[in-house]
């Protein structure tokens, strides 16, 4: 179960990486608005994710609280994972954005965000993100996800580059893991 208590009371924002070395060395929490600004830098450290307006991110904290989770080390944000559940089919989350600081990858971090996340809802059975076709380390989490969950993964295009993007950003394909 997630910690919701926040003893960041001092925060400092730069991650180092040398006093984390061991998964168990993470917490994890729910995010709140004072989380905005360092969300905000993590993305912009985390391509090819796309940047979000800051403003965006403080929503992702406050209003979405509850279905995204902050991972710290030494009380610095290290992971983040903004989510929300589908309007119209409140059991399926919907995963927007999965970012770990380059000095905390492969070390499990993005896999325990997502199960510690799925454990802390409780109540939703299936989970949607979107991922370009290059992504290989988004890919191979989402598998690896799937994999834990002894669920299938389905995909297939969401956000056609031509047809939405207008040709300025990769297909998106839509991948559906579920029911779990
Ligand atoms: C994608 C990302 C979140 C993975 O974070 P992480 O904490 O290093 O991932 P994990 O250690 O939990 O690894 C999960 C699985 O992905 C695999 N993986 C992780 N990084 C990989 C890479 N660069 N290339 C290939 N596979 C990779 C791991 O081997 C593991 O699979 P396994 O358990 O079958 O061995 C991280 O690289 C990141 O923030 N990237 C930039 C932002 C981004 O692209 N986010 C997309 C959403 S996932």
């Amino acid at each position: 179960m997630d910690s919701t208590s926040s003893d960041i009371s001092t925060p400092t924002r730069t991650p180092n990486p040398k006093q984390a070395q061991s998964p168990s060395d993470f917490t994890f929490r729910c995010p709140d608005a004072t989380d905005g600004a360092a969300v905000f830098q993590l993305v912009r450290d985390c391509k090819p994710l796309d940047e979000n307006s800051m403003y965006c991110n403080l929503l992702q904290c406050s209003h979405f609280s509850s279905t995204s989770i902050a991972a710290e080390a030494n009380g610095q944000l290290a992971g983040f994972i903004s989510g929300y559940r589908l309007p119209e089919q409140p059991d399926t989350l919907f995963v927007w954005q999965v970012a770990v600081h380059p000095d905390f990858r492969g070390k499990r971090l993005a896999t325990q965000m997502l199960e510690t996340l799925l454990r802390r809802i409780g109540d939703v059975h299936y989970l949607h993100t979107t991922i370009t076709p290059d992504n290989l380390a988004s890919w191979n989490t989402f598998r690896r996800l799937a994999q834990d969950l002894g669920a299938t993964l389905n995909s297939q295009t969401f956000f056609d580059k031509d047809a939405h993007f207008g040709g300025v950003h990769d297909s998106e394909e839509l991948v559906v893991i579920g029911p779990f």
